[in-house]
């Protein structure tokens, strides 16, 4: 039976390239356009340039990038009539010279057997062969800092293979070997320093990229949802639920992997529950299964009775409603439960401070309504990580311990 909810599951899969680069695509097309112009010169194509992330930041789109790089390279190379071949390598996994001589052979088509020759005789191969089919190659190397921290491979073999122009000229003299090397963060440079300074100083193009804001993820979200999901399935506001969790400006980590895949998760909750929207319970239990399950458990035994019973309050209605809720429709929800526990309702004055004090503590979210409200509502609701339905059962046994404490 088709999905109701997925149009194409593929789409959420790591290693699913979108096929346009609606962010980063300024960075992708200056370091285009810088290999484009090495491409056209006569001396050759001998470009090392250099994509690095942020400290502790991972799924910020740098191998994405790389990718786009050498895809539209080919895309461009192809239309101008140049044979040109864009090779990706992890060097996590291939930390010798001999290894990653043999991915380049190998992605090359190169009869060699690489086991059996020096590096040198590799890398005279793979230039003879390029030079032989007149072929250009932009050789990315991914995680390069840990080709860098390995002790596997020498500083000798590194000038080896990024000056490979000088230590074996091609037979005509032009060079037809760019690198794109790719990193974690700005240290890679003073590891480049320590180990091979010569290269590090002529780096072309360095591009740092930062972790993603919230409406960047948007967009990133959104261009998934209308490729990967059923039309009707999923609604703005929840993507922007998710692009609000995750992006840097708004205190998450910036990364697009987690945020595509929270989307995933929600589409997948979706599904199992035999829905054909994503709702927010799905999008809150997606979310939540990052925050490790996130229930602040000490803060909630924390809390006053009445905070517990407000609190309790906001997650019924959230489970019953979703979304927001308003501090008025809350006030009347808190003074039901307070009744239904034989609890004394605070008044007005009491409930706004504890609703102040909750929102301090995080327990909450609140912002001041929309316009077309009357008066100084203000609206709330329960941090998107924190799954109602949990929180609910945890907040429930809070309070029939402190009655029976009292009986
Ligand atoms: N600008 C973007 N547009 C569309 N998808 C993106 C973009 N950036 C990242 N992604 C998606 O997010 C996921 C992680 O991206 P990527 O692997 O490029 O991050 P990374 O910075 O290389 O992560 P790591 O630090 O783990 O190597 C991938 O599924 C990728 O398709
Ligand atoms: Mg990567």
């Amino acid at each position: 039976m088709p999905s109701r909810v997925f149009r194409d599951r593929i789409v959420f899969d790591e290693s699913y390239k979108p096929r346009k680069l609606l962010v980063r695509d300024m960075e992708a097309s200056l370091l285009i356009s810088r290999y484009k112009a090495r491409l056209e010169e006569i001396s050759g194509f001998t470009d090392v340039s250099l994509i690095y992330g942020s400290i502790g930041r991972v799924g910020i789109g740098k191998t994405t990038v790389a990718w786009y790089v050498g895809k539209n390279l080919e895309d461009i190379t192809r239309r101008i009539g140049v044979n040109f071949k864009s090779i990706y390598i992890n060097t996590f996994g291939a930390p010798t010279l001999h290894q990653i001589l043999s991915i380049i052979a190998d992605q090359l088509n190169l009869n060699i057997s690489v086991r059996g020759s020096s590096a040198i005789e590799v890398l005279k191969a793979i230039v003879d062969h390029l030079y032989i089919r007149d072929t250009f190659t932009l050789i990315t190397l991914d995680e390069f800092q840990s080709l860098l921290l390995s002790p596997k491979i020498s500083d000798d073999d590194l000038y080896t293979l990024l000056r490979v122009y000088e230590e074996i000229p091609s037979k005509d003299g032009i060079s037809r070997v760019s690198f794109l090397l790719v990193a974690s963060d700005h240290r890679v440079m003073s590891y480049m320093r320590e180990r091979i300074p010569q290269i590090e100083s002529q780096i072309g193009f360095r591009i740092h990229l930062k972790a993603y804001t919230s409406s960047e993820l948007k967009t990133i979200l959104l261009q998934r949802a209308e490729e990967g999901l059923e039309p009707g399935v999923w609604d703005d506001y929840y993507l922007d639920m998710i692009a609000d969790y995750f992006g840097e400006d708004k205190g998450g980590d910036g990364s697009a992997r987690k945020a595509i895949l929270a989307l995933r998760m929600a589409a997948e909750i979706a599904e199992a529950k035999g829905a054909t929207r994503i709702e927010e319970s799905h999008v809150r239990r997606a979310l939540s299964e990052y925050a490790l399950a996130y229930i602040p458990l000490d803060e909630l035994r924390s809390l006053s009775t009445h905070e517990i019973l407000i609190l309790l309050a906001l997650t019924n209605e959230i489970i019953e409603k979703g979304e927001w809720t308003t501090t008025g429709d809350l006030k009347i929800k808190y003074e039901e439960l307070s009744q239904h526990y034989g609890e004394t309702p605070r008044g007005h004055t009491q409930f706004h401070t504890y609703i102040k004090n909750l929102s301090t503590l995080g327990l909450i979210d609140l912002k001041p309504s929309s316009k077309g409200m009357r008066g100084r509502t203000s609206i709330i609701r329960l941090p998107p990580e924190m799954p109602a339905d949990r929180v609910k059962e945890v907040l429930e046994s809070i309070l029939l311990d402190r009655l029976k404490q009292r009986s």
